[in-house]
């Protein structure tokens, strides 16, 4: 059985009148310490993807399983790094990171967790700003904070949910460049989701699709045989890179369609997303 496991998951929101039914049949296997991307449409599902893996809800059919087992709840197992960055506004950059620490590791000395929390402060490069409050951070520098929390309780997954999508892409490019090296140094599990097909292929080891929704579904899994370290610069030369990329794209751009043409035979009057909408999704995919 596969580290992560999630097999015929459904998952709504909403009483049964007015239920927005989001996932339909997901299927989804990670090995340990693989990498795997999810790349999708906003609104398609993919917080309530890491919502499921991160026990916060749970299926409404189908099963969620880590390790082989169920899960029933949040567990320090599996680390967090959420779409707002979530820090607590008045503790420090060490204080955010020690605050976790402190909480896994309750058995540690104070100095020992203290070094531990420094550590990974160090590692996404904070170094110098360990005792700042995150309003005196810019955006890159606190979805940094998140990262090196999540990765100083040592989970044994990490779930990244859109983990630099609020950043600009110069920001984005350093962090991707540090968590490349943080993935391979560290080996652990991780499950990247993301809006840019791009940073799925640049960073992972599989990447998949997540169909349009309502009713979303996971397409076919396509492995990125594309040796590492990989630099983005050179990645858009590489044909096998611009390969994947088109599969995923088609994927989607035919998934958004598909739910387009549903709409519009369901509901005849009201002509459903413009041509200029369904443009705008997919750029939202691929900045
Ligand atoms: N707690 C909730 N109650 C009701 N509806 C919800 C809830 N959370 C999400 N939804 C709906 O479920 C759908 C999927 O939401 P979700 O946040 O999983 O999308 P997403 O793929 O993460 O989008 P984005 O890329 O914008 O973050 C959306 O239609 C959203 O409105
Ligand atoms: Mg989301």
């Amino acid at each position: 059985m596969a580290f992560i496991e999630l097999s015929g998951v459904y998952k709504g929101y909403g009483n049964s009148k007015e239920r927005t039914h989001v996932l339909e049949n997901v299927d989804l296997s990670i090995e340990r310490g693989e990498l795997v991307s999810i790349v999708g449409y906003s609104g398609a599902g993919k917080t309530t993807l890491v919502s499921l893996l991160a026990g916060l809800i749970f299926p409404d059919k189908g099963t969620v399983k880590v390790d082989g087992k169920v899960v029933t709840g949040p567990s320090a197992e599996r680390g967090v790094v959420f779409q707002n960055y979530s820090l607590l506004p008045w503790l420090s950059v060490l204080e955010n990171v020690q605050l976790a620490v402190d909480q896994v590791f309750p058995k540690l000395t104070e100095a020992e967790r203290r070094a531990r929390s420094m550590k990974f402060v160090e590692m996404v490069n904070l170094g110098p700003a360990a005792a700042k409050r995150p309003k005196e951070l810019s955006g890159g520098m606190r979805q940094r904070v998140s990262v090196a929390r999540a990765l100083a309780m040592e989970p044994e997954v990490l779930l990244l949910d859109e983990p630099f999508g609020a950043l600009d892409a110069l920001t984005r490019g350093v962090l991707q460049g540090e968590l490349q090296r943080i993935s391979q140094e560290s080996g652990k599990t991780m499950l990247l989701i993301t809006n840019d097909v791009d940073e799925g292929i640049l960073l992972s080891d599989r990447i998949i699709p997540l169909g349009a929704g309502p009713r979303a579904s996971l397409g076919p899994a396509t492995v990125v045989d594309i040796p590492r370290p990989r630099d983005r610069k050179e990645l858009n030369h590489d044909p096998r890179f611009r390969e994947i990329r088109l599969g995923v794209l088609e994927y989607l751009l035919e998934s958004g369609k598909q739910k387009r043409a549903e709409r519009e035979a369901a509901a005849p009057k009201s002509s459903g997303a413009s041509p200029q909408a369904e443009a705008v999704q997919v750029a939202e995919v691929s900045p």
